[in-house]
């Protein structure tokens, strides 16, 4: 019975370390929509409007400049990214918009609490404007 611990403590080791792996597996997006070209002007009235969604839907857990730093990112198992960084601002428009609108994870979908495709675009020009 002295091996128990150890048992446990393997068990314990190789859940999390899957765990882990699963969470940093690239998050892959359709060819096709990673693509699709975005049909909104990043203007002032563009930025506005995605202001007020995003301080309702996403700042909670990617925090007020996107930082991954919300209320909530600490609750989640999976780590919101710093938006601020070139792994998210390298990503195409229609990555961004793709991502926003299926989620994966701790990530929601939001196609249907946001069903205009303009608003997720909207959004999209708005996490542009938290590059560094
Ligand atoms: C409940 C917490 C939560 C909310 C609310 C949320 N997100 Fe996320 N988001 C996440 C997490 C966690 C990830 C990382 C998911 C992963 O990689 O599996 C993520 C990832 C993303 C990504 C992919 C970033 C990258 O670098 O690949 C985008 C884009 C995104 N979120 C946009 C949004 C937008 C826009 C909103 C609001 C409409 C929003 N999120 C609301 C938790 C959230």
């Amino acid at each position: 019975m002295k091996k128990l611990p150890l048992l446990t403590l393997i068990v314990v080791f190789i859940t999390t370390a899957s765990f882990t792996l699963f969470q940093t597996k690239p998050w892959v997006v359709p060819a096709d929509k990673a693509k699709a070209v975005n049909p909104v002007k990043s203007d002032a009235e563009s930025i506005a409007s995605a202001k007020t969604l995003w301080s309702q839907h996403c700042a909670s857990c990617h925090g007020k400049t996107g930082l991954g730093d919300g209320t909530k990112a600490a609750q989640l198992e999976t780590t919101p990214p710093d938006f601020s960084k070139a792994t998210t601002q390298s990503q195409s428009d229609g990555s961004l918009f793709y991502k926003t609108s299926e989620g994966r994870n701790d990530m929601p979908s939001f196609k249907k609490k946001i069903p205009d495709q303009e608003d997720i675009w909207n959004l999209v020009n708005y996490m542009r404007t938290f590059k560094k």
